[in-house]
């Protein structure tokens, strides 16, 4: 494989057309909206900044890999014979079967076609296309140069072939696949999001505060991000779609998303992405306080 596209340039898309080209593939990175192509230049600069200051690359290398991605609103010739794309766009299953059906029409029939999708399942997208054997589930984790987990996602249509591509692929990225089953939520989030769902249910009630929960999580249970500030994150809307998810497919009120959260999305405090969540992030991430609804 050697040509990569990425359609959706937000928090996750930013990340994967890192990766690839870090690893000195050819990236378009395509999204609709030019500021959000605008901030993902931006955010992979800083990120590669801060491999130069840790001497993982030097400047030279820099250029090199942002030389490799073409930031574009189109899905030009790049995207129609690219090897894999990948789409990491907003989680909506309606989008998502629209933009398959766009790719089958236009890609080389040999194209892997990967959902980054979180939760939604990879065999109703992969029913949108005529090529249900190159259809399969890569989910990467937020932020995506650092984490080293791709839940590899298979359906029972997903060809040997394709699975083994990936599979081969992501330990290239120097990541570690993981291969699953198609359920709602998969592994990760099936057993993560009721997590945090309990956290903001724990806040609600007023059993105690935003940085006390993160407290209690990260010192008592060794996690190193307490569930509060995970979901400011993954976003709170992000959040939101997953529970959703989770709760129309496994039919259980233990995946109800929770009022609060509802609440947060409706008001757009979407976590690190609209600076506010349960923490404001005015004056940047490290410098983190609470949002203050809570205090
Ligand atoms: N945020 C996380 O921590 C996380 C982790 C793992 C997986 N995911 C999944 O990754 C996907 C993207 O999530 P995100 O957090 O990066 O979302 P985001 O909201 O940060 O970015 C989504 C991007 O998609 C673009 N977009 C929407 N419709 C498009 C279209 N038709 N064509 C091209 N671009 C389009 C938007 O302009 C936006 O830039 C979702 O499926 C999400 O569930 C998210």
């Amino acid at each position: 494989m050697k040509k990569i596209s990425v359609i959706g340039a937000g928090t996750m898309g930013n990340g994967i057309a890192h990766c690839f080209a870090q690893k000195e593939f050819e990236v378009a990175l395509v999204d609709l909206s030019i500021e959000n192509l605008n901030n993902a230049k931006t955010t992979i600069s800083k990120n590669l900044d801060r491999m130069i200051k840790k001497e993982i690359i030097n400047l030279q290398q820099k250029e090199l890999i942002i030389s490799r991605i073409s930031f574009q609103t189109e899905l030009n010739d790049f995207v129609k014979n690219s090897d894999l794309i990948i789409e990491a766009v907003t989680e909506s299953k309606n989008v998502k079967i629209q933009i398959f059906k766009e790719l089958d029409h236009l890609c080389k029939p040999e194209t892997i076609l990967a959902s980054n999708t979180s939760s939604i399942s990879i065999n109703d997208i992969a029913k949108a296309t005529n090529r249900q054997n190159n259809v399969i589930g890569m989910h990467f984790m937020n932020p995506v140069p650092i984490m080293k987990l791709i839940e590899v996602i298979k359906t029972n249509q997903t060809s040997e072939n394709t699975i083994n591509k990936i599979m081969q692929l992501s330990t290239f990225l120097e990541k570690k696949p993981v291969l699953v089953n198609d359920f709602p939520g998969f592994v990760a989030n099936r057993i993560l999001l009721p997590m945090i769902n309990e956290a903001i249910q724990t806040l609600e009630d007023q059993v105690s505060g935003v940085s006390e929960i993160d407290t209690v999580m990260m010192l008592g249970m060794s996690h190193p991000m307490g569930p509060l500030q995970l979901a400011d994150f993954i976003g709170l809307d992000v959040c939101l779609s997953i529970l959703e998810v989770l709760h129309d497919g496994l039919k259980h009120d233990k995946y109800k998303p929770n009022r609060l959260l509802i609440e947060m999305v409706e008001d757009g405090e979407l976590g690190v992405k609209s600076k506010q969540g349960f923490y404001n992030y005015e004056n940047g991430i490290k410098n983190k306080i609470v949002n203050k609804r809570f205090t």
